[in-house]
């Protein structure tokens, strides 16, 4: 499906990431897992190097660096002559984030939409000017349904989790940013697209899981695995004439 295309992973040490390093490279592709974590990143590929050789190759990336973002395009480029795509997947937040609205300062806000929507902005305004340069490319970015629709508050309920005011802005923006560089880059052979999961299962609370499951169809909280077939489809051939879109894939619980 994504024979010898060589795709790079933000944040592809993370709990999504590594699942879609390993995917990519399952599916015949060479999966640059790029994380600020190079010690992270450099232990997946240690492991999945084990199994498939030489399909998974560890950077050390920081998204809100132009420097950092430049040098693996160009690393790449010297060593694959191309690269095919970038998924835009990185999750930087400072120590202060995930706060209820109203102990979020004005400095936290600025500072978590900054690194997180100025990162993505930044991988995908220098990913496609290379991809210009290449004659093509594909970009997928990470939002989420919270990007999509108002939030559920009453789920956290009893639980010590929210869903982030900065979350909001950055995810709906995202989704907007994929359609503005889908509309930008039209007629340069690069497709621009969006994935926004549901929730995924990592020892959150019972009773959230419980609030959370009863508006889902059938599973509630997904695992990253349940994600993987929609990106891969994204990075595919299949998907070739899909561009400036936005997937969903959350069991039902936007609807
Ligand atoms: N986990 C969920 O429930 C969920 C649901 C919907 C959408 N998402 C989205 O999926 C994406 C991945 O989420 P996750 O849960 O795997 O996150 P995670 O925290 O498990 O992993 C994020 C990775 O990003 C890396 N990172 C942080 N700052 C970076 C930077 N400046 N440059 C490069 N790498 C950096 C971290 O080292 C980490 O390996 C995010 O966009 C997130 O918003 C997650």
């Amino acid at each position: 499906m994504l024979r010898n295309k060589v795709v790079v992973v933000t944040g592809g040490a993370g709990v999504i990431g590594r699942c879609l390093v390993r995917g990519i490279a399952q599916k015949g592709g060479i999966a640059v897992a790029a994380d600020i974590d190079l010690d992270a990143a450099n232990r997946l590929a240690n492991e999945i190097g084990q199994d498939d050789p030489g399909r998974v190759v560890a950077a050390q990336l920081d998204i809100t660096s132009k420097d950092s973002i430049c040098s693996l395009i160009s690393d790449l480029r010297q060593r694959y002559g191309r690269i095919d795509a970038i998924v835009n997947n990185a999750y930087p937040r400072n120590k202060n984030y995930g706060r209820k609205l109203e102990a979020v300062t004005y400095a936290d806000f600025c500072e978590n939409v900054d690194m997180h929507l100025g990162g993505y902005f930044l991988v995908a305004q220098q990913f496609c000017l290379a991809f210009k340069e290449m004659g093509g490319g594909n970009v997928v970015n990470m939002s989420s349904i919270y990007g999509t629709m108002a939030p559920r508050f009453e789920v956290y309920d009893g639980t010590p989790m929210t869903m982030p005011v900065e979350y909001a802005a950055i995810k709906s923006a995202v989704i907007q940013l994929t359609r503005y560089f889908a509309q930008y880059f039209k007629g340069d052979g690069i497709r621009v697209n969006c994935l926004s999961p549901g929730g995924i299962l990592a020892d959150q609370p019972a009773d959230f899981l419980t609030a959370y499951n009863d508006h889902c169809a059938s599973k509630g909280m997904l695992a990253p695995q349940d994600v993987l077939g929609s990106l891969l489809f994204l990075l595919s051939d299949e998907s070739r004439y899909i561009t400036g879109q936005n997937l969903l894939v959350d069991d039902g619980f936007s609807l």
